[in-house]
């Protein structure tokens, strides 16, 4: 922001008052310092609103195309930075009318009829959010790609499945890195639905009750890309739903990425051995030469607070707020701002930890097994002989302590073992004690047989495509 300078200041209010604002309101009321990254869509707004001005007979012909030619030289000057705001703007709408007052002297007060900055700033930030949710599920399709790539790398690969953080029976490494698309998905999916809710426009409520000057809000609706007009223009002004929706969405998307990042902390850590991360996104200590850390994952793991903490704020701001706009409303921006630049920065770097990192592919697979992950299969083949499955898994149960007792894996036991554990432990048991086995077992739907999980593979590819499609579209 510049030094304001000794001209006086813009205000877009103040005919009835005989003093101006104290200092410490001033500083409490003022929002340029963050609501100035929607001026290119306050711009495009005005300029919809000037054509509305037009055909209501307000402008002439000539004064909409200096007012149109104003606002695009403003709107250069704010991209090349030659306009910015000052410290005595209150807001960017201030802050523009400025710019477009010193372009065109007294035609540039004529734009302020029949709108309000009350449905300006609720159709600034629907634009900015619409614009900036087609960036973010850019940034989520390619995390969705780059965890399909490393599940096609290693489609045959199996490691150990977890409940309670302990081994409970083997997977496809490629089955669980799908289960993270699956909710990166349906969060691309989440922020096309919002967009079909926010794709409605409330400029022309004016202040709260709409406009006595003669033109259609459902045509500045259609020249912003808006799907429909609202039909209250006392919602218009006052419903911020589209802001706290999103702030969901993207807290969600926080908490699958803490999600994701926690279990590459995991994966790469010296007792896992899972996988190396590729060293543009690792960190190193500065006291232990030795140290290769997880950073990026930690960090998308940390940043999950600060979204859900935005989302927090917003709701608590708009609970119990009376009908229409109220100051309070200001307080929408910042969180959806921190919202929009914190996906940005960590859905990228995640993407590309995800897409470098190297398995350990013979070391996973060897630990498929352990911790007697196929005692579940041992149990179920007895089923399928007969026994009922409180007595298999009673006698599994003995088989699995008689192994730890004698340190070995249930898959080396031998026959007359077996049978002196049970005698319904014949040793064509031993036929379903192989990984492959047991993965092979689960073929029915949703399962991580190698045939359902290749299925859910191009399915999930083709959905990917869907939202980076959608996303530029
Ligand atoms: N800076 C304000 C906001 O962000 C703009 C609307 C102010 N409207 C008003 N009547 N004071 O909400």
């Amino acid at each position: 922001m510049t030094e304001a300078g000794s001209a006086p200041p813009t205000r877009l209010w103040g005919g009835r008052f005989e003093s101006g604002p104290a200092d410490a309101l001033a500083r409490l009321s003022v929002s340029v310092q963050f609501d100035w990254r929607l001026a290119p869509y306050d711009l495009l707004a005005s300029r919809a609103h000037t054509r509305a001005l037009f055909g209501a007979g307000l402008l002439t012909e000539a004064e909409r195309d200096s007012m149109l030619g104003a606002l695009d030289d403003l709107d250069q000057a704010c991209r090349d930075g030659s306009f910015r705001p000052t410290a005595a703007d209150e807001d960017v709408h201030t802050a523009l009318e400025r710019g477009l007052l010193e372009r065109l002297g007294a035609l540039g007060g004529k734009l302020r009829a029949g709108r309000s900055r009350n449905d300006q700033v609720a159709t600034d930030l629907r634009l900015y959010l619409r614009d900036h949710v087609r960036m973010i599920v850019s940034r989520l399709a390619e995390l969705e790609t780059a965890l399909l790539g490393q599940a096609e790398r290693h489609a045959d690969v199996a490691v150990p499945g977890f409940t309670h953080l302990q081994h409970a029976q083997p997977v496809l490494f490629s089955h669980q890195l799908l289960a993270h698309v699956h909710a990166f998905a349906r969060d691309a999916d989440r922020l096309r639905d919002w967009d079909k809710r926010a794709a409605i426009s409330p400029l022309g409520a004016g202040a709260l009750a709409g406009s006595s000057l003669p033109f259609d809000p459902r045509e500045l609706a259609k020249q912003l890309g808006f799907a429909s007009a609202t039909t209250n223009s006392m919602d218009a002004v006052s419903d911020r739903d589209f802001a706290a929706e999103f702030c969901f969405a993207a807290a969600l998307i926080g908490v699958h990425l803490s999600r994701l990042g926690e279990e590459i902390v995991l994966w790469s850590s010296q007792e896992f051995g899972w996988i190396e991360i590729d060293d543009a996104y690792a960190t190193g200590s500065s006291i232990m030469p030795q140290k290769k850390n997880p950073d990026v994952a930690e960090l998308a793991r940390g940043k999950a607070g600060r979204l859900i903490g935005g989302l927090t704020g917003l709701l608590t701001t708009l609970k119990g707020l009376p009908l229409t706009y109220n100051r309070d409303l200001q307080e929408d921006k910042e969180p959806v701002f921190d919202a929009v630049d914190t996906l940005l920065l960590v859905l990228p770097a995640v993407a590309g930890l995800i897409s470098t990192f190297r398995l350990h592919a013979e070391r996973v697979s060897a630990s498929a097994s352990a911790g007697f992950t196929l005692a579940t299969d041992l149990a179920e083949y007895l089923v399928q002989r007969g026994v009922p499955f409180r007595e298999a898994h009673e006698i599994v149960g003995h088989l699995v302590v008689w192994c730890q007792v004698h340190d070995v894996e249930l898959e080396d036991v031998d026959d007359d073992d077996l049978q002196r554990v049970s005698p319904h432990l014949t040793p064509d048991v031993r036929q379903v004690l192989t990984v492959r086995g047991a993965l092979e077992a689960r073929k029915e739907h949703g399962g991580t047989a190698p045939a359902r999980v290749a299925e859910q593979l191009a399915a999930l590819h083709a959905l990917a495509d869907q939202h980076a499609a959608w996303a530029t579209s």
